[in-house]
């Protein structure tokens, strides 16, 4: 009899023990996967590029952020070799350098047009990511290998703000090959300071020699933020947009990568971000500065965070006939003078006109080029008449007479401020003698 009682206690023991055993098992693998390795055991050596390898793989890391919408999620932008994904874990520490480690959710951006690396974000999802400093990716979710030197990547946007420093930036998602547009340049960053930017972004991959002036003139100005992007040491990036037509590893030198970066990296510090290209300029057309269309556009919807721009070429090729900003003192500056081209190309029947982005960084989670892929609030386009971009370069409609175009003299507007502006920007960058 009691033989028989001990029996049952110990069946119910072990019984006990094994749901209590397996239920500790089943929440360590939701937590995390090994956990608390002391100050001797890790290093945080911080990577020293914006894009850094993911051991062991093909796949790169470009950047972490505390992604405040999703629980405070840890967010790595990373480049993802699409066929080739392996299961991947987040290394994140705190600032005592306690760190642990959870399996990710890799969510590639749909818009990839069939090239092999992608811009994607690896999503790490675990307790107190808030406090964490540091963040790695890695293929092994075991502990003796953290101690290998691994590059660690600081986390940023760790508090929400609504005290930005910039109420407008621009983001140029990519600078290469020997760009040497040096007037255009300065005509856009002239016009954009007028029109109320107190900040842009470029990614340098490279560039030539005049426009490298002028961008540490501006960058010692405190106007623009130059970000490395040495994507052709690690990849061979493409010149196009479309994988078969203009092959290579990834679209357009990682503009996607760029443009999402830049995104994460202002949601806190400006109040809007304007995603467009070197060569063109979003221009209000029924006010005279940005804040007052976007106090207009926000009023009229508080919930919007997108607003979508209509994309307008002005050829080159067609110059105004008075000659009046053929100035003397440009003449020696390489580039196009967006003053001189004010003849715009119709809208094609049946051609859909890209369009560019204004956007709440904070509303957006993934963008493309021409819309958001992913976004909180609503999207809006903005009709034509209130603000439309200023795209001067090569015709889209070649064949057409300068009868057959609209003349459009939306910059002469500023000619009065822009001039000078950017004249004392040349001399200030060198690349203008300073005869007065
Ligand atoms: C780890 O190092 C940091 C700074 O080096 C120190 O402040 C902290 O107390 C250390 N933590 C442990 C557990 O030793
Ligand atoms: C930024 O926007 C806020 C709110 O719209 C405004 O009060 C402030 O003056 C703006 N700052 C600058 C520098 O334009
Ligand atoms: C852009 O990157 C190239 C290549 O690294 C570099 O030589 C050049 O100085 C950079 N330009 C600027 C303005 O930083
Ligand atoms: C024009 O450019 C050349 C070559 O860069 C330079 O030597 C010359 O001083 C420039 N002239 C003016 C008026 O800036």
């Amino acid at each position: 009899m009691e033989k028989e009682n001990k029996f049952i206690v110990l069946l119910l023991l072990s019984f006990m023990a094994t749901i209590i055993g397996t239920l500790i098992l089943k929440h360590k693998d939701n937590q995390t996967i090994k956990t608390h390795l002391t100050n001797s055991t890790i290093k945080i050596q911080e990577a020293s590029y914006s894009i850094t390898p993911i051991k062991d793989s093909e796949h790169f890391m470009v950047s972490a952020f505390i992604d405040h919408r999703l629980d405070g999620a840890i967010r790595v932008i990373s480049i993802i070799k699409r066929n080739n994904l392996q299961p991947l874990y987040c290394v994140y520490c705190t600032t005592e350098h306690d760190c642990k480690t959870v399996e990710t959710e890799v969510q590639i951006h749909t818009d990839h047009f069939g090239f092999p690396f992608h811009v994607s974000d690896v999503i790490c999802k675990g307790k107190n990511m808030q406090s964490a400093s540091h963040v790695l990716i890695t293929t092994h979710p075991t502990k003796h290998l953290y101690n290998i030197n691994m590059e660690y990547l600081p986390i940023n946007n760790n508090l929400v703000t609504d005290n930005f420093k910039y109420n407008f930036t621009v983001c140029i998602s990519n600078l290469f090959g020997s760009y040497n547009n040096v007037l255009q340049f300065a005509q856009t960053m002239e016009m954009y300071k007028l029109l109320g930017v107190q900040h842009v972004v470029i990614y340098n991959t490279s560039c030539g020699a005049d426009l490298k002036k002028l961008l540490k003139h501006y960058e010692s100005e405190g106007f623009l933020e130059i970000v490395s992007w040495p994507i052709d040491k690690f990849l061979n990036p493409s010149p196009g947009w479309n994988f078969q037509e203009h092959k290579g590893d990834l679209h357009y030198y990682g503009q996607l990568v760029t443009l999402n970066e830049c995104i994460y990296r202002h949601m806190y510090q400006s109040r809007y971000v304007l995603l467009n290209d070197i060569d063109e300029i979003i221009m209000p057309y029924k006010y005279s500065n940005l804040q007052s269309l976007m106090e207009d556009l926000q009023s009229a919807d508080p919930s919007n965070g997108v607003f979508l721009i209509e994309n307008h070429i002005f050829p080159k090729t067609q110059f105004e006939d008075s000659g009046k900003f053929k100035r003397e003192e440009w003449k020696n500056i390489s580039g196009i003078n967006i003053m001189e081209h004010i003849y715009r190309e119709p809208e094609r029947k049946n051609v859909y006109n890209p369009t560019k982005m204004i956007v709440n960084p904070r509303k957006v989670e993934q963008t493309s080029v021409h819309s958001s892929l992913k976004n909180f609030g609503g999207s809006y386009h903005v009709p034509f008449n209130v603000c439309r971009i200023v795209h001067v370069r090569v015709p889209l409609q070649g064949h057409l007479t300068k009868e057959e175009l609209f003349v459009d003299k939306r910059v002469w507007d500023f000619e009065n401020n822009l001039i000078p502006n950017v004249d004392r920007t040349l001399k200030l960058s060198g690349l203008l003698k300073d005869s007065s």
